[in-house]
């Protein structure tokens, strides 16, 4: 950072805009650092945790189903997630926290080929042979060859899909394989993603070794340190969780990839949120329409507030209307992308393709995909194969003996940058499309029920056996992609906030933070959180 931020004066304000995990978890590290400081989260809805949503519904039969609406898995390699961990330590909700081994079967993942069947990306020789002898590698082969003399070029940022083209002087690798990883991530085209923002290391091995393999050789003869934990951790440990030991924790959770919370990952902001409650002050159905960060000044409806600090964690696109700055409004704008989310449930197995279990599959882009799938996540399998990582677990709906099926797909994405975004009864035959072609779900052998936001079932409802749930919902505007020039970006918002609002304001989220992941936000949070407090 250029310039330093100004410290919030003993006993001011500070305003937050979004109730999301970023907003609530900005305000509790605050909180904790300076509890003189008046927190007021501004929220436009009725609700806590943005995009964070675990949609509950009561089967009548003793149990219950909670559908992810939004993110659900928090992976292990982000620091973010120890972060995460010790915060539920703290708010006594560890028996919440399952984790999922590496080995398990719910770590397998597949691509979906041509064919409309599902290819295992190797987990063992059995797949690594199949997947060598798929076709869909052959041209990548052919490429890697030739990589380590091929020229190097210049440093300016390119997308994903150049950056390969480039190095194996074709587009299979992109095509086949990385485009579907990055379908899952961003939901975005690796024809437009920086390879700067989402492949630093790979832009890193050509810089200094001139070739992808030769500097994959070279890392490998070096050896690699084990990661240090960041400084804002150190920080935490110090100021706010004495009792963290994040290394102790680090240990524990060897071996694991990922976790997810037995009761719905909306139990994070909820716990988040009941412990911020009497000491901040939650507005809901609190629309800021307007801010001044040189004055401080707030406005929702017609009142006006003024403030010492604001973080602002909503959509930059939007943020950039409340400003009215033209040059703020240029650099903040950033492409969004929708997704259509649906999630199914049957009490039967009968979704996921029997031997196929595993984390889900992801559609590449080479795929003629006429419903925009961009991917499929086994919710039912992850459930099944992570256990709980503290002693105290709760049991959750999944005993080892239930049988239910529970999947999500994901629809659209940059998909629909170029398309007309479908509604209403088209949503649902292209579901219906796609249950038959990939699963082999048909109407004429199963009970289809749609749910769409506008009407919500009950609370309470009895499946019976060949009834499958189907409950969708359209989250517009909901990822930002790192296109090409991201990085560039991201620094000039950072100066001008400098330069023309003493950073008085100062950006959470998802759009010029850390990354999009929930993990990614929460770092976010509490690395600003020192900085002004
Ligand atoms: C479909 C999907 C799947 C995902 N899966 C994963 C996953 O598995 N793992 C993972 O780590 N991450 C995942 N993510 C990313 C994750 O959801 C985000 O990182 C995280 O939820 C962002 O939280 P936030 O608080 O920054 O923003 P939001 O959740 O967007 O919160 C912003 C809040 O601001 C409010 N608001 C907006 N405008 C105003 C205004 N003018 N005034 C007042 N309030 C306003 C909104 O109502 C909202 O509550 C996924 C995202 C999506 C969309
Ligand atoms: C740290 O742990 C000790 C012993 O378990 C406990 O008494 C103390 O309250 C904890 N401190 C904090 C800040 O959580
Ligand atoms: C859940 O996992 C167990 C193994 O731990 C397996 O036997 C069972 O078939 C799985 N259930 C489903 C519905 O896949």
């Amino acid at each position: 950072m250029i310039s330093k931020v100004r410290k919030v004066p003993v006993n001011g304000r500070v305003a937050v805009i979004g109730a999301g995990i970023s907003g609530l978890t900005y305000s509790y590290f605050l909180r904790k650092l300076r509890p003189d400081i008046k927190i007021t989260i501004f929220e436009s809805s009725r609700r806590v945790g943005g995009w964070i949503s675990s949609r509950k519904i009561d089967l009548k039969d003793g149990s219950e189903v909670f559908l992810e609406k939004g993110p659900r898995t928090l992976r292990v390699v982000s620091d973010g997630t120890l972060l995460i961990i010790d915060i539920l330590k703290q708010l006594g909700a560890t028996d919440q926290i399952y984790g999922m081994k590496k080995d398990s079967v719910a770590n397998r993942k597949y691509l979906l080929t041509n064919t409309n069947e599902l290819l295992a990306v190797p987990y063992s020789t059995k797949t690594a042979i199949r997947f060598l002898g798929s076709g869909i590698v052959n041209d990548v082969l052919k490429g890697l060859i030739l990589e380590p003399f091929r020229s190097k070029r210049a440093q300016r940022d390119e997308s994903v899909a150049q950056f390969f083209r480039r190095r194996l002087g074709n587009d299979a690798l992109t095509n086949n394989i990385i485009s579907a990883i990055y379908h899952g991530i961003y939901a975005g085209d690796v024809a437009q993603l920086s390879v700067q923002s989402l492949m630093p290391k790979m832009v890193e091995l050509e810089k200094t070794h001139g070739s992808l393999l030769r500097g994959a050789m070279a890392k490998r003869k070096s050896g690699t340190k084990g990661p240090v934990l960041p400084d804002t951790l150190i920080q935490y440990s110090q100021k706010i969780s004495p009792n963290s030991s994040f290394e102790e924790l680090k240990d524990q959770l060897k071996g694991i990839n990922l976790i997810r919370l037995q009761d719905g990952l909306e139990t994070f902001p909820n716990a988040v949120a009941a412990s911020l409650k009497g000491s901040v002050d939650f507005r809901f159905g609190s629309e800021v329409t307007h801010i001044d960060p040189s004055t401080g000044s707030v406005k929702v409806d017609n009142g006006v507030e003024k403030f010492d600090h604001i973080r602002s964690t909503i959509n930059t696109n939007k943020l950039s209307e409340l400003l009215q700055d033209d040059e703020m409004k240029n650099v903040l704008s950033l492409d969004y992308v929708s997704v259509l989310l649906a999630n199914i449930y049957t009490k039967k197995p009968v979704i996921i393709p029997e031997g196929q279990h595993g984390f889900g599959f992801l559609v590449p882009k080479s795929h003629p995909n006429e419903e925009c799938l961009l991917g499929t996540i086994f919710d039912s399998d992850i459930e099944n194969y992570t256990d709980p990582i503290f002693q105290n677990a709760i049991q959750g709906q999944f005993s080892k003996t239930s049988t239910y099926n529970k999947v999500t797909l994901m629809i659209g994405g940059h998909f629909y940058n170029d398309r007309n975004v479908p509604s209403g009864k088209i949503i649902e035959k292209k579901i219906k499309n796609i249950l038959q072609r990939i699963f082999d779900i048909r109407g004429t052998d199963y009970n289809l029920i749609f749910e769409n936001p506008a009407e919500l079932f009950p609370d309470k409802m009895a499946l019976k056996a060949n009834d499958v749930l189907i409950s969708y919902n359209l989250h517009e505007n909901c990822i930002p992609q790192y296109n090409v020039g991201y990085e560039q970006k991201k620094a000039l918002v950072s100066s001008l906030i400098a330069s023309k609002y003493d950073n008085r304001i100062s950006l959470g989220g998802m759009a010029f933070g850390e990354g999009v992941g929930v993990p990614d936000c929460v770092m976010s949070s509490l690395g600003h959180a020192l900085e002004i407090a």
